[in-house]
């Protein structure tokens, strides 16, 4: 483990390396505790850089064997391999030399997952995004790009199966049954996408076709026994690469496209040249083991992966500091791919949704950070939601602003400019801006401002004069060592909704840059005045979530509920009706905690009840509006001195008081959306599901709901309906017998399964109440429980720590301090995931008082602990900050 040196890496110091490495011969000799790399680098001075300079390579935990110049051997003297680097002191004046280094490293014993590592006894490595330093000595950074040359040698009979990027070479058979295999991979990479797996798998192979006619061998490879588990995947990749191609003019470019699946993963997946590695979890599906929302995902990362091709691969990063370059443009790309192959203005909520929950608790607390980060101690942190999220959100931002064609040739012109490059945001900006002749310039600061705009907004209508009014202001609240925020580009898509539900047309404007339904609010203030408005609107604003801010417009209920019922942009009925239950329970938390109770206008209860109903809506749309807001959710609105238990008590009322009033109609509504038996992961389909099992939500808290939970349990065909019965037992009904017996028979069905084990892990780790913490605590122990294993630690303690408000933020402080235990026995194996996990207290300052102080010992008894590794230290400092 590297242990923290408090070193900072800045952008503003970034200067291109004095040696290149054009060719990269590796031969690996694996074995489990003593693999043998012997790297063959070409190295190449860069024009320009005095003869004899010093030779600085990276490295981290190796052993070293041997170093050669030009075949031979060096003295002692005439290099230092301190722990963390390689210095060869006089490397050859000539341009051109080959450097030989020998290293040895134990797969068995890394634990941190990064590197050369072993899952369920494959050999499989991780370099980004300085894994490959773990590995051998080498210029471990993005602009360093080699065309790289690998042989894999091992035990036939631990390992027949040989991969690493590319396109495969020779194979041959070696003396005491070891075998071994060559890839070559044409084009140059930089050394975080280099890949290896060796090991005993099974596998599903297809073809495609690409649109020049050129056929890829498509494998996927996972656990043997679990190969059909891997068609749903290889069904995603076919239709992400048909889609590339349609959508982008993007064609794949090697002869095979291999993914492998494994158990132990620190992150989702891996974009690796031609070899993606995978956690599991996002390949491996069926309706007896995964949700929906699992199937979903699966699709998405498959896509995202594969997107990578273009945007990462062939087109790579400078240094770190542009990740959004490659990651925000990605999940982009793969958003839109989502949205075209399902509903997209469901995608659009989901991902909204997704955003606030995870980038806008960042963007509002101590972590906040620019989508592209000035400054970082250790880079593994900032894989954030914010680099993703935000940083898809901005692109989404420059097509809304250029309009579709534009973006377009912008995008044709990014491909065409910077193949073959690692580029920088300021050159993908200024394809934009050459491609549509717009200026960015101020548009740019959403790359660089951290931090979530408001926009307030405030409307009056003349009705003599036929004139409306909008007033407009933007604010850009304070960021962690950014006090002072400049005026933003914020591109605000709006509608003037008449009292028929259509818009409203306008004769003129006046006031600021209204185009095609975009107000482009660029100054403090604006004061936009449509003349001609022949009646009074309401205004339906920032449609599409169309920029990623939060929006103070007061409005009334009844103008909200005419918006929720009317208003033509369905990203935006949604927002309403969600504003509404989010007010409402805002409100009702406060009589609480006055020492009263909650109370609900009955207009709630009443448009709920229309949704269920209306048939013009898609069932998934009617799910997501009927999903009430998450306490999380709540707490981020009311933004201080939070107490978690009000809130889980005003938002229970009003499921409640909602199921109350709507009791028969969600009934009959329930059974009529009753499984066919038949089973199919569609859109379609995923969305009956959904509308039924929040009914079912509803409905559990309703007179006999345990016995509906239960028979829905016992009844389900599939298990997005049988976690989703679970959940809500466990949830509503933890006291039960039934929900006891439910638990019990989930494990019995599936206890050998670990990837659904972790939903009975999360299940129990998300239900709310003051006894969860001894729950986890217990389960920890349980034998399917592993610490050893990222992806038992995020559904047990990731969701308890980030999912479970008022479990975790107990009154009494017993969640911070197993947080503090857990998080600190986590990192003597993996720091990386460890320091995920501690992102769990990031918003303790918005808690009341209490919690807060009992929070704040638990990060300081973190922070005192001697010998932290960077990733850890870099989070808990920058929280306590
Ligand atoms: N680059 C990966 C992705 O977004 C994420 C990742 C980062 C995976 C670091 C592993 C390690 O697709
Ligand atoms: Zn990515």
């Amino acid at each position: 483990m590297r242990t923290d040196t408090g070193r900072v890496f800045r952008l503003e110091d970034y200067r291109p390396s004095d040696y290149l490495i054009p060719r990269t011969d590796l031969s690996f000799v694996l074995s489990p505790d003593s693999t043998i790399v012997t790297a063959r680098l070409l190295i190449r001075r860069r024009e320009g850089v005095a003869p004899g300079t010093p030779l600085n390579l990276d490295g981290d935990g190796l052993t070293l064997r041997l170093v050669e110049v030009d075949g031979k051997l060096l003295e002692e003297t005439e290099f230092s391999a301190p722990p963390e680097s390689f210095v060869l002191h006089r490397p050859p004046a000539k341009d051109e030399f080959v450097l030989t280094i020998v290293t040895e490293i134990s797969p068995s014993t890394n634990t941190a997952l990064m590197g050369l590592y072993r899952s369920n006894g494959v050999y499989c490595t991780q370099c980004e995004a300085e894994g490959f330093r773990r590995i051998t000595y080498f210029l471990d950074r993005p602009d360093i790009l080699s065309v790289y040359t690998v042989r894999i040698e091992a035990s036939r009979a631990e390992a027949p199966l040989l991969l690493s990027n590319g396109n495969p070479g020779a194979t041959g058979e070696l003396p005491d049954g070891r075998h071994f295999a060559v890839w070559h991979d044409p084009f140059p990479k930089p050394s975080y996408l280099f890949a290896l797996v060796a090991g005993d798998l099974g596998a599903i192979h297809d073809e495609f076709v690409t649109m020049s006619g050129r056929a890829v061998a498509l494998a996927i490879y996972v656990e043997h026994g679990k190969e059909r588990l891997a068609t749903y995947a290889m069904d995603a990749l076919k239709r992400s690469m048909k889609w590339d191609e349609e959508v982008f003019g993007r064609e794949y470019d090697l002869d095979v496209f291999n993914i492998v699946a494994v158990s132990d993963f620190n992150m989702g997946a891996m974009e690796n040249k031609g070899l993606n590695i995978f956690n599991d979890k996002y390949v491996l599906a069926d309706e007896n083991t995964a949700t929906d929302a699992d199937f979903a995902n699966i699709e998405a990362i498959i896509a995202h992966e594969y997107f990578h091709n273009w945007t990462g691969n062939r087109i790579t990063c400078r240094d770190w500091f542009q990740l959004c370059l490659k990651e925000g443009l990605t999940v982009y790309r793969d958003h839109e791919f989502s949205a075209d192959e399902r509903s997209r203005p469901v995608k659009r909520i989901a991902e909204v949704r997704t955003l606030r929950a995870h980038q806008f608790p960042e963007d509002q607390g101590p972590l906040a950070h620019p989508v592209r980060p000035r400054r970082y101690r250790e880079i593994n942190n900032f894989y954030t939601a914010t680099v993703y999220e935000k940083g898809s959100e901005v692109v989404r931002m420059i097509r809304t602003i250029l309009g579709r064609e534009a973006f377009r040739r912008g995008m044709d012109l990014y491909f065409d400019r910077h193949d073959g490059e690692a580029a920088t945001i300021e050159d993908f900006l200024k394809c934009f801006e050459e491609a549509s002749g717009r200026d960015l310039s101020q548009f740019t600061l959403w790359y660089h401002q951290a931090g979530t705009p408001n926009i307030s907004a405030t409307s009056a209508y003349d009705a003599a004069a036929k004139e409306f009014t909008l007033e407009i202001e933007q604010s850009l609240p304070p960021t962690p060592s950014e006090s002072r925020k400049r005026l933003m580009h914020i591109p605000l898509q709006f509608g003037l909704v008449g009292p028929d539900g259509q818009d409203l047309s306008y004769a003129a404007v006046e006031g600021t840059a209204v185009e095609d339904g975009v107000i482009h609010v660029r100054k403090r203030r604006h004061s936009i005045r449509f003349s001609g408005v022949e009646e009074r609107p309401i205004v339906s604003l920032n449609r599409g979530f169309s920029a990623p801010i939060t929006l103070s417009l007061e409005q009334k209920t009844e103008h909200r509920v005419f918006l929720a019922r009317h208003d033509s942009d369905p990203f935006s009925r949604w927002q309403s009706f969600n504003t509404i239950l989010t007010e409402a329970t805002i409100a009702g938390s406060k009589r609480i905690l006055g020492g009263g109770e909650a109370e609900f206008e009955p207009v709630i209860a009443e448009v709920a009840g229309a949704i269920v109903e209306n048939e013009n809506l898609e069932r998934a749309f009617r799910a997501l509006a009927l999903t009430p807001p998450g306490e999380a959710d709540i707490a981020r609105e009311i933004g201080s001195n939070i107490d978690p238990d009000a809130i889980f008590a005003a938002r229970d009322a009003l499921v409640r008081r909602i199921a109350e009033a709507n009791r028969d109609q969600f009934l009959a509504a329930y059974h009529r959306l009753e499984d066919n038996g038949l089973f199919s992961p569609e859109a379609a389909s995923a969305g009956r599901r959904a509308l039924r099992n929040v009914l079912l939500d509803y409905l559990a808290t309703t007179q006999d709901g345990p016995d509906i939970a239960s028979a829905h349990f016992g009844s389900a065909t599939n298990m997005t309906d049988r976690a989703a019965a679970l959940a809500v037992l466990v949830h509503r009904h933890c006291e039960r017998a039934e929900a006891q017996d439910a638990l019990h028979a989930f494990e019995v069905t599936h206890g050998d399964d670990p990837l659904v084990m972790d939903k009975w892990f999360a299940i129990q780790a998300a239900a709310p109440g003051p006894n969860t913490v001894d729950a986890v605590q217990r389960l920890a122990a349980h034998p399917r429980f592993s610490i050893a294993n990222p992806n038992r630690l995020r559904s047990l303690f990731g969701t308890f720590f980030s999912g479970n408000q008022s479990g975790f933020h107990r009154a009494d402080g017993a969640g911070y301090r197993l947080f503090a235990e857990t998080v600190l026995e986590v990192e003597k194996r993996n720091p990386q995931v460890a320091a995920r996990l501690a992102t769990g207290l990031r918003s303790w300052r918005s808690l009341e008082p209490k919690r807060q102080e009992l929070a704040r010992e638990a990060l300081v008894s973190i922070a005192s602990t001697k010998g932290l590794s960077a990733d850890l230290s870099d989070i808990i400092d920058r929280t306590l900050a």
